[in-house]
């Protein structure tokens, strides 16, 4: 415990015949920025859905703070502490950009429900904390002034960085992004990556980041695990993984790596 926040031993998950994640591995220490990368189907959100418990495991064992985590569910892993965002984004369309972060919030509220129930004082009391703290997400992320929009309605590289404003108002310490700079422009991207470094630091989280964008996870990352065909091949800095003949060879042809 204490140095690792997160350990990972013999994972494994096939789909009947399809082994998507075969004997991954992983010590995480608290604070520090990893990043996970691989070819398309390698299996990367496969093992985000292993750890945030969206999926559970052929083979293995998820230890988060110390627990075993392997066998809860996704909300018990969340109100743990752990929090992941989504490839294809799961923010709720037709609520407003504040609903969206108020509705996740909801997870860690310590309301009960009778309280609710019968709008009690300290429900009230929540609800305003819930509120300010939405508010004040939002004007870290640059976008206060969205705060009434419908979700649907943003602009994608927006939906995006609301996906993350979302996962943050559970008050995490272990955030997983699965492609957060997805279909961002290079500009776009960059400032991402610099909001990222400063969440990072000013909220003490450690992370885990999927990538198709190299300049983007090996800006961040000072770890780099590759995954290929559900194995890793490889681990080591940025500049390590860059240099490796076998993670060029994995990416050759494929046409997933994004400068
Ligand atoms: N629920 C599922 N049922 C069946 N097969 C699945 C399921 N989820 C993933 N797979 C398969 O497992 C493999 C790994 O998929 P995964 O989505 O983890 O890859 P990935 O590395 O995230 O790829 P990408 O870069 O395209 O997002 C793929 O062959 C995929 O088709
Ligand atoms: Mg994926």
């Amino acid at each position: 415990m204490g140095e690792y926040i997160l350990k990972v031993e013999d994972l494994w998950k096939n789909f009947g015949g399809l082994m998507a994640v075969s004997g991954y591995n992983l010590e995480l220490p608290r604070g520090a920025i990893y990043g996970l990368i691989g070819p398309n189907g390698a299996g990367k959100t496969t093992v985000f859905n292993l750890i945030s418990g969206v999926l559970k495991p052929s083979r293995g064992r998820i230890v988060f703070k110390g627990r075993d985590i392997t066998h809860l569910r996704p909300d018990e892993i969340t109100a743990l502490g752990l929090t992941r965002t989504f490839q294809n984004l799961r923010l709720f369309p037709s609520l407003s950009v504040e609903e969206n972060l108020k509705v996740a919030a909801h997870v860690h509220a310590r309301c009960g429900f009778f309280p609710t129930l019968f709008c009690a004082p300290s429900f009230f009391r929540e609800e305003k904390a819930i509120e300010r703290k939405a508010c004040e997400m939002l004007e870290r992320f640059g976008m206060y002034e969205f705060r009434k929009e419908i979700a649907a309605n943003l602009p994608y590289g927006l939906q995006r960085k609301l996906d993350i404003a979302r996962a943050l108002m559970t008050g995490p310490e272990l955030v997983l992004l699965d492609e957060p700079s997805a279909g961002m422009n290079t500009k776009e991207a960059d400032d991402l990556a610099r909001l990222v470094a400063e969440l990072q630091r000013d909220f003490h989280l450690t992370m885990i980041i999927v990538e198709h964008r190299m300049s983007f996870v090996m800006g961040l990352a000072e770890v780099i695990q590759v995954l290929d065909y559900g194995s890793i091949i490889a681990v080591g800095t940025p500049e390590e993984i860059r240099q490796n003949p076998k993670v060029i060879e994995a990416y050759l042809g494929t046409g997933d790596l994004v400068a």
